[in-house]
């Protein structure tokens, strides 16, 4: 009795079914239903075609990701089922919708023939897991696409659209409806035509059209192994090493390869970080009965770089939005900087002029915050100050129609109160974007004290709705992110203070895998804006009493070196190019005596890491502690999607993780007893204590 797939019988057709959901994943249980139901159709003389079809939302979005934590891959393999559909006596067509991805292609890719809805996107997404195809792809795709497009696909993981998948010869038919009698249509067509079937892995691999030094050149456009580029690379070596092998040694070799990449830290770590997304999205003891609010119209207040970038995620995903302003003038320069950067992307190639004019179209401009009373959604996006936005929230809660969600884009300050001021704090909410808004992918969904369930469960559906991989955090200062770069950025000037310079600090950073150095981040931020956050959170009362505490931050605040806008900074500026400028070095050295820190001739690399990466584990584990953020996972969705941490990492919890809470109390304590702690600076949080008691007992 089978339950995952479904055999269908119309005339000599027989149709197979798999009906997995939600996404219809290569799960072993439907590997061993697919290939009896291959082998049956095999000894049945009387079927003449068999199409291959799915249930639901999607063709196999891929392989079950969660059996890559298994030693070996669940019998039957994968390849045994695809060597039974190649070997069928009859023609095999699959009908594509949806995500036709990873393990999903290369079953498509077994099949004689393929048929695709032209909304389906197709790809080999792999190597974002950290792993390459490992069921023939790397072998099967080359034969139709040609080495260099399979390559780029493979390489890059992005899916194609069907008809970019068609002009490559991937499917064979785009169809924009009746999948389904298209592909039969195509099985009847393929058995009157009598031609011989065409079974990929026999189709040879065109040589010749593969330029001198192709393979080489590829890999030097990789990222290195230890930068997260080990599956990238073997895909290389196994489209290169396909070229000469057997097919059947060549997925011999692919599979050596693949297990290889299974097995490595970056793939553990991307694994982790697919879960904790769309973990992520989830308030936990929730459930599935929820119920949302639709929101299908949007208001952003603020039409400054950040209600722009807003506004434009709404437009981008087909909803409407008006963004309103107190003068006429900044308005038409909020709506001429959407428009700038709509056609920037559309120089790019990246949309078409058509759909520059469709999204402008979806963006409206007011100066009266009465046209979005009927809003279902209204963020407010104004300059970060409090009374400011006390005003425009207690305005907002007057106007806006009974159900109206309101949200406040703040970094930092106190969504309690915003939501108080708003009059209605169970409709209240933070989404707080990351600039440039309509790029960055993270969005933290802050739930003041009395925010509904039903508000945020509505944000976290919308956010995935506009592309945003949303995280839900507490109230506390800086939420989760900046929260965490706290101590993370005074480290790094402690470090300035004790001989360092910016140069080492940021290449030792940026060698362990983070997109850019502490330095060159704030000189890129602008000094302004960071040491406004310090001296407004030191006018607060939030900071720790040590006068030494950010203090080059705030010294090159008072010289006017705010960064690269003043080309000087923490650097000095030769266009974008940094260069290391030994005043700092005589500014630190200053500071250092000021404060009574002692210089060191020499500093290590590891020291400088270590350094950094210890008071930001050690304050996500207080987040967690205090409840800010749900799960250990959440901190890391943060940091990997909104201030560059090395995603082949896993995020700097994932990283304690591998790194051993033991191991991670005795270096704050090594640093405590070394650089003093008489402000708390390294002592260990409580969630950390916890956890090595736990395994203490557990062990
Ligand atoms: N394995 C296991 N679970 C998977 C999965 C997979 N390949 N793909 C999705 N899921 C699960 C998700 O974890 C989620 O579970 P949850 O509801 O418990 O959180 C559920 O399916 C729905 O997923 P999404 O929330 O992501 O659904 P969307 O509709 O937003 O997106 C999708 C659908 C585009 C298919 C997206 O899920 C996706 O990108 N999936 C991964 C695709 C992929 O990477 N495939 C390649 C896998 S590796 C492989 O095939 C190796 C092969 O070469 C041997």
């Amino acid at each position: 009795m089978y339950s995952l797939v479904h055999v269908k019988r119309q005339g000599s057709i027989l149709g197979i079914e798999i009906d997995n959901p939600p996404v219809n994943v290569f799960s072993q249980q439907v590997r061993f239903e697919l290939r009896e139901a291959f082998i049956a159709a095999a000894a049945d003389s009387a079927v003449e075609a068999v199409v291959l079809f799915c249930v639901g939302k999607t063709f196999v979005a891929g392989a079950d990701i969660s059996e890559f934590d298994l030693d070996s891959i669940p019998q039957p393999d994968p390849n045994d089922v695809f060597e039974a559909i190649e070997a069928m006596h009859c023609p095999v067509i699959a009908a594509l919708h949806g995500s036709v991805l990873g393990g999903g292609l290369e079953l498509a890719l077994a099949c004689h023939y393929r048929v695709a809805l032209a909304s389906t996107r197709l790809g080999l997404p792999e190597v974002t897991l950290g792993v390459i195809p490992g069921a023939g792809g790397t072998q099967r795709l080359p034969r139709l696409a040609g080495v260099e497009a399979a390559l780029d696909i493979m390489t890059n993981g992005a899916p194609v659209s069907a008809q970019r998948a068609y002009e490559l010869g991937i499917v064979d038919i785009v169809v924009e409806d009746e999948l389904f009698a298209a592909a039969f249509d195509l099985a009847r067509a393929v058995i009157e035509s009598a031609k011989p079937l065409r079974v990929v892995s026999t189709m040879p691999l065109d040589k010749r059209q593969i330029p001198e030094g192709f393979f080489d050149r590829c890999r030097n456009s990789l990222p290195k192994v230890d930068r997260g580029g080990r599956a990238a690379r073997e895909i290389v070596d196994c489209v290169e090493t396909g070229l000469t092998l057997p097919f059947g040694a060549a997925l011999e070799r692919e599979r050596t390869a693949f297990n290889l990449c299974k097995n490595s830290s970056e793939s553990v770590a991307l694994r982790h970080l697919f879960f904790a997304e769309r973990e992520a999205a989830r308030i936990p003891g929730l459930g599935s009965t929820k119920v949302e609010r639709r929101i299908e119209t949007v208001g952003v207040i603020g039409a400054g770089t950040m209600g722009s970038g807003i506004a434009m995620n709404f437009a981008n995903a087909g909803i409407p939005v008006m963004l309103v302003e107190t003068n006429d003038q900044a308005l038409k320069r909020g709506l001429s900087l959407v428009r700038k950067s709509y056609e920037a992307s559309a120089a790019k190639g990246r949309i078409t002029l058509e759909q520059v004019e469709k999204r402008m179209a979806l963006i409206d401009g007011s100066l009266a915050y009465a046209d979005i009373a009927d809003r279902d959604l209204v963020i407010e996006a104004a300059f970060e100050n409090m009374e400011v936005k006390q005003t425009i929230c207690r305005q907002l809660g007057e106007i806006c129609k009974a159900g109206t969600i309101i949200a406040t884009n703040t970094s930092s300050l106190d969504v309690n109160v915003l939501a108080s001021a708003s009059g209605r704090p169970t409709d209240f909410v933070g989404m707080h974007f990351f600039s440039p808004a309509n790029v960055m992918k993270l969005l933290e969904v802050v739930r003041g004290d009395k925010t509904s369930s039903q508000v945020i469960t509505s944000v976290m559906t919308l956010a995935k709705k506009i592309g945003k991989v949303s995280v839900i955090s507490g109230v506390c200062y800086g939420f989760i992110g900046n929260r965490m770069l706290e101590g993370y950025l005074r480290e790094a000037e402690f470090l300035l203070l004790e001989g360092a310079n910016p140069l080492q600090i940021d290449r030792a950073i940026e060698g362990m895998g983070m997109a850019m150095g502490p330095c060159r981040m704030i000189d890129m931020a602008g000094v302004d804006v960071a040491a406004k956050v310090v001296l407004e959170r030191q006018r607060a009362g939030g900071l720790p009493d040590d006068p030494a505490y950010r203090s080059v931050v705030r010294e090159l605040f008072a010289r006017g070196r705010f960064g690269q806008k003043t080309s000087i900074g923490y650097y000095r500026y030769d266009g974008r190019t940094a260069i290391d400028d030994p005043e700092l070095g005589a500014l630190c050295a200053e500071l250092a005596e000021r404060h009574g820190i002692v210089r060191r001739s020499a500093i290590s690399d590891e020291e400088i890491v270590e350094r950094c990466m210890l008071p930001l584990i050690n304050e996500g584990a207080r987040i967690l502690d205090e409840g800010i953020a749900y799960r250990a996972g959440d901190v890391d969705v943060v940091w990997v999607n909104g201030y560059g941490f090395p995603a082949y990492k896993g995020g700097p919890m994932h990283m304690a993780d591998v790194m051993g809470t033991h191991t991670i109390l005795s270096r704050l304590s090594h640093f405590a007893t070394s650089r003093g702690n008489e402000y708390g600076y390294w002592t260990a949080s409580d969630w950390l204590t916890r956890r090595a008691r736990a395994t203490n007992v557990a062990s």
